[in-house]
């Protein structure tokens, strides 16, 4: 099969065992809840869930048992984008092609939506993993996503990006943000997938490299699209991170250079991914799809 339809039903595969998740829109809950649904159920590209599936799957594991964490994961990533379009962080109203949690629910929900999100992440992880016979791998997973979203993770990325505003910093700097921001997740959710699917060290470090590098990739695309995307095809505005003076890698090094390091990453994840003798052509695929997406 062709690598985009694969990634489309993979996606649609994804959309649907989110709508068995996400909780019912009704009880004094139901407003914080169609804010969080109304985030989630916006589409998106679903990345982060179909690598922690593939991740799972490729070592051997039964993809069955990750779906409750795919699922989390999805959860965390749209809290943080709730989060990240607030005005006090990039200030964005449009995402996954709809207007921004807060400009519709306001940015009380908004903020509580988010909190709401990622707590439910973790209550749906738990629910599932303390019933389990053995449970070890479980919560080594669970611990593998907290790490990559928090202080040593995304959050502690996102606090320099916003911190890094206005200034000139250095690529070590840049590079601390983009890989906590955004390649920290990428990185805990196939660990996550992978551990659970019993995967053995040799297999879990070339998975993490793996993610790693397409994790870096990936942002450097995000702020290549930021400046020549095209907003319809995004769903979200270009021009942000110019808009907010963002230290970003085309504000440092320009377009080609960031292109080439881009392409470079690349070129080392299927590297670091041929070290495991398993079927890589859909990550192969994913690791080529990252750096020629248009969205
Ligand atoms: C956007 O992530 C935030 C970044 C880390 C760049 P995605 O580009 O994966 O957003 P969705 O999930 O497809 O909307
Ligand atoms: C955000 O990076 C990364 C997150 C942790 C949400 P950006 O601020 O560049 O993401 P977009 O461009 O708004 O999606
Ligand atoms: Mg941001
Ligand atoms: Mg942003
Ligand atoms: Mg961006």
């Amino acid at each position: 099969m062709e690598f985009k339809q694969c990634l489309k039903e993979r996606a649609n595969f994804i959309e649907n065992i989110l709508k068995e998740y996400m909780p019912k829109e009704e009880g004094h809950q139901k407003t914080i809840i169609e804010a969080m649904n109304y985030s989630l159920s916006a589409g998106g590209k679903r990345l982060r869930p179909i690598l922690t599936l593939e991740a799972c799957k490729i070592v051997g594991g039964n993809e069955a048992d990750a779906i409750p964490f795919a699922v989390a994961i999805e959860m965390i990533h749209t809290y943080s984008l709730i989060h990240d379009d607030l005005p006090a962080i990039d200030n964005d109203d449009l995402r996954r092609g709809r207007k921004t949690n807060h400009i519709v629910f306001g940015e009380d929900m908004a903020i509580l939506a988010g909190d709401a999100l990622l707590n439910y992440a973790f209550e749906l992880m738990l629910s599932t993993s303390i019933n389990k016979e053995n449970p070890q791998k479980y919560l080594k997973a669970i611990n593998e996503i907290a790490k990559a979203s928090g202080i040593y993770g995304m959050i502690g990325g996102q606090v320099v990006d916003v911190q890094s505003e206005n200034k000139e910093i250095s690529k070590e700097k840049l590079d601390y943000i983009h890989n906590n921001k955004t390649a920290a997740i990428i990185i805990g959710c196939m660990r996550a997938g992978a551990i659970i699917g019993d995967a053995t060290e040799i297999e879990l470090e070339s998975i993490t490299k793996y993610a790693k590098n397409i994790g870096l990739s990936f942002q450097i695309v995000d702020d290549i699209l930021d400046i020549i995307g095209d907003e319809a095809k995004l769903g979200k505005k270009v021009g942000s991170d110019i808009e907010n003076h963002k230290s970003t890698y085309p504000s440092l090094l320009g377009l080609e250079k960031s292109k080439e390091i881009a392409y470079e990453l690349i070129d080392e994840a299927k590297k670091s991914i041929k070290l495991i003798n398993k079927d890589i052509r859909f990550l192969n695929g994913l690791a080529e799809y990252i750096i020629d997406r248009e969205y």
